[in-house]
């Protein structure tokens, strides 16, 4: 009994989506340390271009079991030490969450253990606080600016405790990453878009080109405009050069990237200066961006800031922050009720 109450081993099962290539995830912390992560990937996707996500969540129901299993071997714990389990509520595909929210309650209900819900984005907000064995500690303090940009959002939250949230500014019509990935199949460069334009942005220049900025009042967003800017740019190129595209594709994706930093790094600037706040932090698929993180320590080092950039591999959507997120959860004593159902979009929170 002494030893469950120790232990505080929190686990969360199961994936939303997790793009290229999808899969079910399990994360076992003991006391906030990540002991062990076990991810089975899914590759019945891969002949559909895609995540099918009927294909994702009967994936997931064939692997949650082994995986789990798996998890608590590696980590060298039995299932009866366990007292808690996370699980993502949403946002995300409703199949996927659907799986993990059944999971997680059969779970609790088995072992007779509490469980916690955690929001995708809290996830993303806390990334920088999975703490793993040996890997020296260095989180910032609260409150911090979260830059949150990934395929479904562009935020920046003001974080002044794991549990206590506020939206500064938002996106008022595309994310960010929707700008990467929209802009890279006009490209013609697939899906997603991100890692390829990240990629050619590097050998390209970035000040070549040049595409109109929103200007849209306060800490909010706009990316949808950029798009099309873009569009009848490489158009009206085209109509110029029939090979404009191929010859200046790597300019063109470092200066179209140029872009969508500058408008992101403005208002996280502002926002910075408005909240007197110097402890910055960035979340979601797009931090990933070699050209964003490279902006954030720049500037963080002209403006004074204290800046953390969490690890590539807990940047895009992983179960080790929903861990993390469900723990600080579980320590501060809040429990989620069994009859809880999954949301997939996050106005519905
Ligand atoms: O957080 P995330 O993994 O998933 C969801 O939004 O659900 O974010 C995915 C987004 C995609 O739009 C992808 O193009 C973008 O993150 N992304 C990147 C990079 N890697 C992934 N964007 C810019 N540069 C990257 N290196």
């Amino acid at each position: 009994m002494y030893l469950c109450t120790h232990l505080s081993s929190t686990i969360w099962p199961i994936l939303f989506w997790v793009l290229n290539p999808p899969a079910t995830t399990l994360p076992l912390l003991r006391d906030g340390v990540l002991l062990s992560n076990v991810i089975a990937s899914q590759q019945v996707h891969k002949d559909f271009g895609g995540v099918v996500p009927e294909l994702a969540s009967r994936a997931h129901e064939q692997n949650i079991v082994p995986v789990v299993s798996e998890a608590l071997r590696r980590a060298g714990v039995s299932a009866s030490e366990l007292s808690a389990i996370a699980f993502t509520r949403g946002p995300g595909l409703l199949g996927s969450l659907l799986v993990g929210t059944s999971f997680a309650k059969a779970l609790s209900l088995s072992l007779d253990i509490p469980m916690v819900m955690v929001n995708h984005l809290q996830g993303h907000i806390l990334a920088g606080f999975v703490r793993q064995e040996g890997v020296p500690v260095r989180e910032p303090s609260f409150p911090y600016l979260c830059l949150l940009v990934s395929g479904g959002n562009s935020q920046i939250v003001k974080v002044s405790s794991p549990l206590e949230y506020e939206i500064l500014g938002q996106t008022i019509d595309d994310a960010v990453g929707e700008a990467f990935d929209k802009c890279s199949k006009m490209l013609g460069l697939g899906y997603p878009g991100g890692p390829v334009i990240d990629r050619l942005a590097k050998l390209g220049d970035p000040e070549r080109f040049h595409f109109a900025k929103p200007n849209i009042p306060g800490l909010d967003y706009s990316f949808s405009g950029i798009k099309t800017s873009l569009l009848y740019f490489v158009r009206d190129q085209m109509a110029l050069d029939p090979n404009f595209l191929e010859n200046n594709k790597e300019d063109l994706c470092a200066s179209f990237q140029k872009t969508l930093i500058d408008i992101l790094m403005g208002k996280l600037i502002r926002a910075a200066k408005e909240s007197g706040i110097r402890e910055i932090t960035i979340g979601g698929g797009v931090s990933a961006n070699s050209g964003l993180r490279a902006r954030i320590v720049a500037e963080g080092e002209k403006r004074h800031w204290n800046t953390y950039l969490p690890e590539f591999k807990f940047t895009t959507d992983n179960a080790a922050m929903i861990a993390v997120a469900g723990w600080f959860q579980y320590k501060a004593g809040v429990r989620t009720p069994l009859d809880v159902a999954p949301v997939s979009r996050l106005s519905d929170f």
